[in-house]
């Protein structure tokens, strides 16, 4: 069962004839996105890999993940930006909400913890901490190989796994995602004999979840990988016609434009499940980094309801009118659970007895729905069927394929982040790093006026 894309909550904001003006340059989108030789040579690796991903691939990992899983009580994933927000969001979305508390028996595969994607020493001493009595294996991931959180989260972790295993213990217990040829930690991995994954040359980092980036952990957590690949595969078929009134994806990517258009500059991705908190973290970096530049683009931004209905449900409702919501709303519930009848009624409650709770989540987001459109707040719904490792496929494919199509609408290259080079320089330049001397200089001047 696939995802749905409705707008019909919509309807008022969107002018189906200036919908469909835009077919001919979504066919341009379409054709370049789909040929590898074209325009975007060198990024486009990831629309056809869900049906084009090798076996052979599949194996490595599902075998490297039962070695984790057999050797470990915790796994430790370090990376930053694409190279971990994919694999962060499905398992939140795919895992028991408190999957680390669960007993070990219970849970049958290892804890799994985050470093890499902050500076902080707080944050990695307590880890370390954590870490500290547990059997541990970890994949480092970085595309390229350079990136500074990570490198430095590697050298504490590395440095703690050897002297907690000795260097060829340590070996048995590290596994590198990187380039297939470049960058100082494919150097490392092969100086050291590390178990090494390639991340495709023509998948950038934010797309590259369903590579070894993302698939390596969702298995080391115990995700059918293979049902979130199927998931990814057959929304690549759905979404492989050029024409938007037959294609869901297309649609979303041009009403984005159509509003953008209009001043809605600013897009929420709300869901009512905590479990997708995460996935809209992924989607964020998606859809910042690709369109944000050359002075354009929509600021992605996200809520979970009904939690923020409370706090930035008053600006969303009636605040500055340059806002829409894309709702993330799954239709059935993984638990049931049922409010009970009160014989004193003490809290007013017994007009929901008998409901269940996904029932009231239901009003919950159709209230909302409501209320925001009539509110100024244009509503745009991608409805699941259920929370499922398919259901993840399905939707990191529909996202990553409509910011495709949308940053071409937009007139920008959705494949560069140029952007994020600025505060590195910077970073690094305050830091002393050889070759940086002279920004170091005018930085510091600067920083002392
Ligand atoms: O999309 C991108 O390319 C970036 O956001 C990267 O994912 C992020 O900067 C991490 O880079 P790397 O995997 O090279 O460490």
């Amino acid at each position: 069962n696939l995802i749905e894309f409705d707008y019909s909550a919509s309807n008022s904001f969107i002018d189906e004839k200036e919908l469909n003006r835009l077919q001919p340059s979504v066919q341009t989108a379409h054709q370049q996105l789909h040929d590898p030789n074209g325009v975007w040579k060198g990024s486009t690796g990831w629309v056809h890999l869900p049906v084009a991903f090798h076996q052979r691939e599949l194996v490595k990992i599902q075998t490297a993940a039962r070695k984790i899983q057999s050797q470990s009580d915790a796994f430790l994933v370090i990376g930053i930006g694409g190279s971990y927000l994919g694999s962060r969001a499905a398992i939140e979305m795919l895992s028991h909400s408190f999957y680390n508390l669960l007993p070990a028996d219970t849970r049958q595969t290892p804890q799994v913890f985050f470093a890499g994607q902050n500076i902080s020493s707080v944050y990695l001493t307590h880890l370390l901490e954590i870490l500290q009595d547990k059997e541990i294996s970890l994949n480092v991931i970085s595309k390229s190989g350079t990136t500074t959180e990570p490198a430095i989260a590697f050298r504490i972790f590395r440095d703690f796994l050897e002297k907690k295993y000795g260097k060829q213990g340590a070996r048995e217990r590290i596994y590198v995602t990187t380039d297939s040829s470049k960058g100082a930690l494919r150097q490392l991995a092969e100086q050291e004999g590390y178990e090494t994954f390639a991340i495709p040359d023509d998948v950038g980092g934010r797309y590259s979840v369903l590579t070894a980036v993302g698939l390596l952990p969702m298995a080391v957590a115990g995700i059918d990988v293979e049902s979130v690949l199927a998931g990814a595969a057959d929304a690549y078929h759905a979404y492989s016609t050029p024409l938007l009134e037959e294609n869901d994806c297309y649609r979303y990517a041009s009403i984005r434009n159509l509003l953008y258009q209009q001043g809605k500059t600013i897009e929420i991705l709300v869901n009512y499940e905590p479990a997708l908190h995460c996935f809209a973290e992924w989607w964020k970096q998606l859809y910042g980094e690709s369109e944000g530049k050359d002075g354009k683009g929509i600021f992605p931004a996200s809520a979970d309801f009904s939690t923020d209905l409370h706090s930035m449900g008053q600006y969303i409702q009636d605040g500055r009118r340059n806002l829409f919501e894309t709702v993330l709303f799954a239709e059935k519930s993984q638990t049931e659970m049922m409010i009970g009848h009160s014989e004193d009624n003490g809290d007013e409650l017994n007009f929901l007895s008998g409901n269940n709770l996904q029932f009231i989540n239901r009003k919950a987001f159709e209230g909302a729905v409501l209320a925001h459109s009539d509110g100024g707040v244009p509503n745009l719904v991608v409805r699941l069927p259920e929370i499922s490792p398919y259901t993840f496929g399905n939707l990191v494919y529909f996202f990553e394929k409509a910011c495709g199509i949308s940053g071409r609408l937009l007139g920008v290259n959705p494949f560069n982040q140029p952007g994020v080079e600025s505060y590195k320089k910077n970073m690094f330049a305050l830091l002393g790093k050889p070759g940086y001397e002279d920004i170091k200089i005018s930085l510091q001047k600067r920083l002392e006026s």
